[in-house]
């Protein structure tokens, strides 16, 4: 049952029983249909009522018939709202809670419609690259005016339904309803009040127009264009609204069709559902029951008050969950405390946190140099220097202090979490949190499951990972996991390029045309190019036949290691970050071509995107192959969150399964046979030329 049909007295009520949000699918859609039909064929029945069971009016499309047809099936949501239109009886709708997308515009074509305080109301289809596609784009402008309307359908933002009805002159609601609890009983009076009314209202009659006409509008589109870099459907939201002020409302629906099938087409809607869905997807873990009982995460250990175990205590803190801090020295804790005010401080000074808020989140933050002091903690994340020797000693220490039960995780981001788990005796409570840098703002977390990991522990830390905003990846256990892995063959291939012919800004311009938050040199510079040298060293002695460029290490001999040393790739001034071409650099690699024999060539801009994000998608076929990632979403989510790749691009995988795979393979192909690159790299993971042979995607 996704709608039931109840009757009291003469008014009938359609209530959408579709859980969690009441989504509009194929069911529920013909639930309501056959209700009016029952409605309207009973002649007890006077006015009809619709509403939501639950936590929501509706959220709108139902996301399971996402990529399926199911959602154009009769009857759709347009049939839907014509069916309400058409009724011969006033239909009401009651809304509270939520009542957003298809929700929304199904509210729109009843006679009537009655709220809830605190509910909020949005169309957030631009956040899927796409705009209202059931009239939403043609409807609300003459409810609520041009431009109030505008600016909810390009920001896809809600809004809650009482600042809706304070706005003088506004039809959306014909009544606020004192409260969520009165909701139920005052629509059912509504109904029996207009149940003679004729002719019904209809939103399409009420007229349409903005005082300033063209001017206006142009003014709109300047304005979205600044905001809406790399994505075609805010301008299209303009479009759609202005044909609701120029056109009979038949036609600015036609108008709002078009625009929307012709935007579900388009590769940046593509990008934004894949991510939406893969987002969703990527809190599910396989073998990991959405139901597994959760342990309880009251207080919250961190060891080492350094760089990350600041950034992840904030995280906590943020959250409202008490956190220790444990430290070798009384002055390391000192500096780690200071460095945390001083960013909630620059928050409250920027007006983003409440005096109070900040004062609370203190709070909740306590201190310690013993480990006993750890022993009521129920999560302890360790982050101290990344060293075998001194994780070890910290594990063994935790074993013997943590209460039974207690998860015990590494921030590592390169050592084997296997290795770290046998240090002590609870190996099943043992798992990677790996934050990325600075812990308390970027959104990625990568939780790693070691082989023995318990399932409890692995729900218990996505969860807390939802609690603390971030989006939680499950990787398994190898160098580092799917992210760091990944970047390494992108790096490998940067170097290539400057040994070929580029210079480094040639090669972050380029990539970051593609999109790229940052080119590979800017980002070397910024984190430190010494944490890349520490790795070339230790593959140098793990794995002496790899290939790769030379020049990185000449610029970390001559202590460029980036911004923090005030040189990288690039110059920087002080106190700048401005990155400023170097000469130096520049004659340095020449210098390092001319060692080589290497006649420098002119590379293009498409084979420079092409090398570095093929790179990734070829290491992110191994890691599904290697069972690392356990779905291809997870790598795109990885390089979205974490890494800066181009949100209207999907993530790699995405991107490459969007080029096409037979695509990507012919062009490694090509890259194999180019003597200055690593033939062997190019050779496809078995995965990526079994599905290009296939004419598949990744799934
Ligand atoms: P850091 O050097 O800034 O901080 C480490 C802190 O741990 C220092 O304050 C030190 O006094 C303390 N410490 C060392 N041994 C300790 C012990 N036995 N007991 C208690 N405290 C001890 O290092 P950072 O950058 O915070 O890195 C920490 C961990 O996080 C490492 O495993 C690193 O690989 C990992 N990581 C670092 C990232 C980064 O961008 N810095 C990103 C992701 C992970």
């Amino acid at each position: 049952m996704t709608a039931e049909y109840k009757v009291h007295g003469s008014v009938a009520v359609i209530t959408m029983a579709n859980p969690p949000v009441n989504g509009l699918g194929l069911a529920t859609r013909q639930g309501i249909v056959d209700g009016l039909g029952r409605a309207n064929a009973d002649a007890a029945v006077t006015s009809i009522v619709i509403t939501g069971a639950g936590g929501a009016f509706s959220g709108g499309a139902d996301i399971k018939e996402f990529g399926t047809d199911k959602s154009l099936q009769e009857p759709n949501l347009l049939s839907v709202i014509a069916a309400i239109e058409n009724s011969a009886k006033p239909v009401v709708a009651a809304m509270h809670s939520v009542a957003m997308g298809g929700g929304l515009e199904l509210a729109l074509g009843c006679h009537y419609r009655i709220a809830a305080p605190g509910c909020s109301i949005a169309l957030p289809e631009v956040k899927l690259g796409l705009i209202p596609g059931a009239g939403g784009t043609q409807r609300l402008p003459r409810v609520i005016g041009v431009e109030a309307a505008l600016n909810l359908i390009v920001s896809g933002e809600p809004v809650k339904s009482e600042m809706i009805a304070g706005v003088p002159g506004q039809k959306l609601f014909d009544k606020m309803a004192a409260s969520a609890e009165s909701l139920a009983a005052e629509a059912l009076a509504f109904a029996q009040s207009v149940a003679d009314a004729r002719p019904l209202p209809l939103v399409r009659n009420l007229p349409c127009k903005h005082p300033e006409g063209d001017a206006y509008f142009q003014f709109a589109r300047n304005m979205v264009k600044g905001m809406a870099k790399n994505f075609p459907a805010p301008a299209k939201c303009v479009d759609a609204v202005e044909a609701a002020t120029k056109k009979k409302f038949a036609e600015g629906m036609l108008v709002e069709r078009e625009i929307f099938i012709n935007l579900m087409w388009t590769p940046e809607s593509r990008a934004l559902r894949h991510l939406f869905m893969a987002e969703r997807a990527a809190s599910k873990i396989p073998d990991v029951a959405s139901d597994t009982p959760k342990r309880d995460i009251k207080l919250v250990g961190v060891i080492g008050a350094g760089t990350m175990g600041g950034g992840i205590s904030m995280n906590f803190l943020n959250a409202g969950i008490p956190v220790k801090i444990l430290e070798m020295k009384q002055e390391a804790l000192d500096r780690g405390v200071a460095t945390i005010k001083k960013n909630y401080e620059a928050q409250v000074k920027k007006g983003k946190l409440k005096q109070d808020k900040y004062e609370q989140r203190m709070a909740l933050l306590s201190t310690t140099l013993s480990y006993d002091d750890l022993k009521d903690c129920d999560l302890i994340i360790e982050a101290v220097f990344e060293e075998m020797g001194v994780k070890e000693a910290v594990f063994k220490q935790l074993d013997a202090v943590a209460k039974p039960g207690a998860i015990l995780a590494s921030n590592t981001s390169t050592l084997d979490v296997d290795k770290i788990a046998a240090f002590t005796k609870r190996p099943q409570d043992v798992v990677g949190m790996h934050f990325f840098s600075p812990a308390n703002v970027m959104k990625l977390l990568e939780v790693v499951r070691g082989k023995e990991t318990a399932k409890d522990v692995l729900a218990t830390v996505m969860a807390i990972g939802k609690k603390i905003k971030k989006t939680s990846v499950v990787s398994g256990v190898c160098d580092g996991f799917i992210g760091n892995r990944m970047i390494e063959q992108y790096s490998r291939q940067a170097g290539f390029l400057l040994d070929e012919g580029c210079t480094p800004q040639q090669v972050d311009k380029a990539i970051e045309k593609f999109g790229f938050a940052m080119g590979p040199f800017r980002m070397g510079d910024l984190a430190g190019n010494d944490i890349g040298w520490a790795i070339r060293k230790r593959r140098a002695v793990e794995r002496a036949d790899m290939k790769y460029s030379r020049t990185a290490d000449k610029l970390c001999e001559l202590g460029r290691f980036g911004q923090k040393t005030g040189a990288g790739w690039y110059d920087y001034q002080a106190g700048k970050r401005d990155a400023i071409p170097s000469d130096l650099v520049n004659k340095m690699i020449e210098d390092h071509r001319k060692e080589l024999g290497i006649t420098p060539r002119k590379i293009s801009d498409e084979e420079i995107v092409q090398r570095l994000v093929f790179a990734l998608v070829n290491e992110g076929a191994h890691i599904l192959e290697d069972g690392i990632a356990s779905k291809s979403g997870d790598i795109d989510m990885v390089y979205l969150t974490g890494y800066g790749f181009p949100i209207h691009r999907g993530g790699p995988m995405h991107y490459a399964s969007e080029v096409g795979l037979f695509n990507v393979v012919q062009a490694m192909d090509r890259f194999a046979k180019n003597p200055l690159d690593d033939a062997a790299f190019w050779k496809p993971a078995p995965l990526l030329a079994k599905l290009a042979a296939e004419g598949k995607a990744f799934q």
